[in-house]
């Protein structure tokens, strides 16, 4: 099959590089004039487990290209995959603008019977208003679908080939057995729904695991005002088979590139169809506030963060990637630094560019744990890098006193305290 993927950001590279290697011919098609140059040289514009080497493999196969052409690209595809950003808008709706873009593009070089497939996170009434734009420029026949993503940033080339499940929501036959075969070969279940439903499931998939994150940082809370520990909690509710143990984070809340995007756009659709006050609303609310609530919390146990120096270990939104959207850094350290703190910082592969030392002076990127830690009052841990979650800390106390804010509860807090540190977790004393 020939495939197009338009976008090729994160999702994108991914589906080229993998539905490449399934043996398609696959054309990676964006406006970014930059990012095709680096993808045409087989560079990966971010970090991601074993996606450079599978791009460069494809490319050298000849199955895999890149181009910033609508024409050269869309006339010759069967399939093609809008993976186009959709950021919230001001009013956090899902912002459709590049969606309905790549559809007025893509319009005047369609073939008869291609399929036009949104894999972007969107409401559900998006490939209704898509199909309707296509139309005003095309007179051909094509079909409409809905093919949501759940890989996870980290390990998103093993989520690919390695779904849990395909998801295909649409309306005709056609489409269904055409991407199929595209799928069949993962040997994963494949649900076939309306298209309504496919997307509602994509949004509802993020806002469950939301809300367990959500849900045990509130309990966290409790926990810290009653001596209990939030981890032996998780232990014992974890055994009850309906719980399980998996996918419980106490932690700052979640971030990152999908979860408060696609709650916010869940939350905000909620609002237009008349449900303003249900729970995709109010985690929303409640997980904005859960990290200044925690950063007044955490100031207090050290008189303060004016003049102190601090190390912040962990810049990504999670570890194994360099995205920081969303990332607890970019939160932490703006309210320190604005509170009079200098810090220095650490990660394995993330840059934090908007607030380096070059534009803030209190701001410092080090090369490793220990740079970051010699000499300071208080230690963040944000991520759980392995460089950072294994790193000896009761090695390195120095006389002074010092505390470690463990914002993922990785360190043995007995350890840690009878180094001589202070030790503040999420839900445990
Ligand atoms: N990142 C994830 O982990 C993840 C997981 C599942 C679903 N999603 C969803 O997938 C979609 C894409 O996410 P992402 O993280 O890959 O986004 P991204 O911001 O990394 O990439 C989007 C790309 O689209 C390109 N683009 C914008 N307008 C275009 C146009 N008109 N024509 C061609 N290219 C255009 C941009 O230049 C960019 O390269 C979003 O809807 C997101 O919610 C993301």
């Amino acid at each position: 099959m020939t495939i197009t993927i338009i976008g090729t950001g994160f999702v994108g590279v991914v589906s080229a590089a993998v539905y490449a290697s399934l043996g398609n011919r696959v054309i990676g098609l964006d406006i970014d004039q930059n990012k095709i140059n680096k993808l045409k040289k087989g560079q990966v514009p971010f970090f991601e487990a074993d996606l450079e080497e599978l791009l460069i493999e494809q490319q050298k196969a000849k199955r895999l290209t890149f181009t910033t052409s609508y024409q050269e690209a869309i006339s010759q595809s069967e399939i093609i995959v809008i993976a186009v950003g959709t950021p919230s808008a001001p009013d956090e709706t899902a912002d459709l603008r590049y969606v309905m873009k790549s559809a007025e593009s893509l319009a005047p070089y369609l073939q008869k019977d291609a399929i036009v497939a949104i894999k972007s996170t969107v409401p559900p009434g998006t490939l209704e208003k898509l199909i309707k734009k296509i139309k005003k420029q095309s007179k051909v026949k094509f079909y409409g679908a809905s093919l949501p993503e759940f890989l996870r940033e980290g390990s998103a080339v093993y989520d690919t080939l390695h779904p849990d499940r395909i998801v295909i929501g649409a309306q005709d036959d056609f489409v269904f057995k055409k991407l199929d075969q595209l799928y069949e070969v993962f040997k994963a279940p494949i649900v076939h729904c309306s298209v309504a439903s496919a997307q509602m499931a994509k949004y509802t998939a993020n806002t469950y695991l939301a809300t367990r994150i959500t849900f045990i940082n509130e309990i966290a809370n409790l926990c810290q005002k009653n001596g209990a520990d939030i981890e032996e909690v998780i232990n014992a509710i974890g055994l009850d088979q309906r719980i399980g143990q998996h996918y419980w984070y106490p932690g700052l809340g979640y971030g990152g590139s999908c979860f408060p995007k696609d709650v916010k756009e869940l939350a905000a659709y909620s609002r237009t169809v008349g449900e303003e006050g249900n729970l995709m609303n109010k985690i929303n609310e409640i997980n904005k506030q859960r990290i200044f609530d925690l950063l007044i919390d955490f100031e207090k146990k050290v008189n303060g963060f004016a003049d102190k120096k601090i190390a912040v270990l962990g810049l990504s939104f999670k570890p194994n990637t360099d995205d920081m959207r969303e990332a607890p850094s970019t939160k932490v350290i703006p309210y320190l630094i604005s509170k009079g703190a200098s810090i220095k910082s650490y990660d394995p592969m993330a840059n934090y560019e908007e607030f380096t030392n070059e534009k803030h002076k209190e701001h410092q990127q080090v090369a490793n744990v220990k740079q970051a830690i010699k000499g300071a009052d208080a230690i963040f841990l944000l991520v759980e890098w392995p460089k950072i979650v294994n790193f000896p800390f009761p090695e390195f106390k120095e006389k002074r006193p010092q505390t470690i804010f463990d914002c993922r509860n990785q360190l043995d807090p007995d350890e840690i305290k009878k180094a001589g540190y202070q030790y503040v977790g999420i839900g445990r004393s």
